[in-house]
């Protein structure tokens, strides 16, 4: 077999067989396929797509690429949550200590944040002495003791992943639906799971601008866990805003807390019920749905779900004094309010150059390299739909740093677009691409 003929093939319009994937995929993870092959490969594939096979071979193959882990000396079922926007992960904070306190085991492998996005790991590195870098054994260590863990991905889960997603990351051929399936679901079924709820993103902020890309990609990533024997679900959500009111990694980390004691903005919380019911549901603790979201809503306000967190946080050696008082999080020296300049409503806020700001102040990283200051972000005190007056506040910035913060203040107050008839309301939860393969 020779690349160039598989790429001629792919080019043509031609169905890529098992063997082919497994060949071009193999070859460059382990350096025999230069990267200049492999970028014409996946702009083919780009352009001329890959059918429900190929996908499917494409995820097999990636999967099998590296370790794939086996919790089976742990009982109970195995689950987690994926959502396609990184910007939404504080969610992850909040269903896994939920859905660990409810009998569940959470082995998340999370990534983290780049571009407008933020990352997981970056909001857990914002507790003091927090480690993401556990091994295969430490991690099952703390699954063990707690039922959730939280790490970065490790080179031996998915490498093939690893090194296609930086490649695909550069020669612009991220947005694809066969590809962003093979690379989210092969790292999420290396994790060992029974069960994966995915948080699909449509709207303005999302990948999928539109619902029926969202809807197509969601139906793709279902049907390639099913066809693995795991119990899928994708809940198309709404992403026309920020989900919640904080944005920078010690204030999100606040803002999980704050859910977790009870609190928290509406929106999040909401969410929050319906994925972790959602979970409890398809790890067999909960009959129903609405029976899960129950068990959650008592999760939180027993504080079960909130010392899971504690419990973990220690376990992987971060300081539950940030916990217990939010205070000792890393605080930002300054702040400074954006106020609106004229009286009406918010019609609609802009999430791409809201998380680009935080990236700005130091939030975020452009390059890979860069390091993040966890101290910095931005409150938001409007929502979509919201009465303003001309003056008043409409986010407050958080900084460290003069300079960039002007840069952020500027881009912020483009990103918010005042009108004068409020919009319709979204609704949180678009719909379900279901368990059973219904559309609801
Ligand atoms: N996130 C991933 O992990 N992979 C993709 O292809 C897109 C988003």
């Amino acid at each position: 077999m020779r690349a160039v003929d598989l790429i001629r093939k792919k080019r043509d319009c031609g169905e890529l067989s098992r063997e082919e994937i497994d060949f071009l995929v193999s070859g460059y993870t382990g350096g025999e396929i230069p990267d200049y092959q492999m970028a014409a490969g996946l702009m083919a594939i780009w352009i001329r797509g890959l059918n429900r096979a190929e996908i499917a071979a494409l995820t097999e193959v990636m999967l099998h690429s590296g370790e794939v882990l086996s919790h089976s000396e742990i009982p109970g079922k195995k689950v987690d949550k994926h959502s396609t926007e990184s910007m939404e992960n504080k969610t992850s904070l909040i269903l896994a200590p939920i859905v660990a306190a409810g009998g569940l085991t959470v082995p998340m492998i999370s990534g983290r944040g780049l571009g407008h996005t933020g990352g997981t790991l970056d909001k857990l590195e914002a507790i003091p002495g927090f480690n993401v870098n556990l091994s295969t054994a430490e991690f099952q260590r703390v699954l063990r003791e707690c039922r959730m863990g939280l790490i970065g991905q490790t080179a031996e889960i998915a490498p093939a992943d690893k090194k296609i997603y930086a490649l695909r990351d550069v020669t612009s051929t991220v947005e694809n639906v066969g590809l962003i399936c093979a690379s989210i679901m092969s790292k999420k079924l290396a994790e060992g799971i029974d069960a994966l709820v995915l948080d699909v993103k449509t709207g303005s902020g999302a990948f999928m601008k539109k619902e029926e890309d969202s809807v197509r990609l969601a139906e793709v990533m279902v049907e390639t866990g099913k066809r693995m024997g795991k119990k899928v679900v994708a809940l198309i959500t709404d992403m026309d805003q920020p989900l919640g009111n904080m944005i920078g990694n010690a204030l999100e980390v606040v803002e999980v807390v704050d859910v977790l004691r009870g609190a928290g903005p509406q929106d999040l919380r909401e969410l929050c019920l319906e994925l972790a019911g959602w979970m409890l549901h398809l790890g067999g603790v909960a009959a129903t749905v609405a029976d899960g979201q129950q068990q959650s809503a008592q999760l939180i306000s027993s504080g079960a779900a909130l010392e899971k967190f504690r419990r973990m946080v220690e376990l992987q050696g971060g300081d539950v004094r940030a916990i217990d008082d939010t205070k000792k999080l890393p605080q930002a020296k300054l702040s400074m309010p954006v106020k609106s300049a004229t009286a009406g409503r918010v019609m609609a806020m802009q999430c791409e150059q809201i998380g680009t700001a935080c990236v700005i102040l130091g939030g975020g990283r452009e390059r890979k390299e860069d390091s993040v200051d966890p101290a910095v972000g931005i409150v938001l005190h409007k929502r979509v739909g919201d009465r303003v007056d001309a003056g008043e506040p409409l986010v407050t910035i958080y900084y460290n740093d003069e300079s960039k913060a002007q840069r952020a203040r500027n881009l912020l107050e483009q990103s918010c677009e005042i009108g004068v008839a409020p919009p319709a309301k979204r609704p949180l939860v678009h719909r379900i691409i279901g368990e059973t393969g219904d559309k609801h």
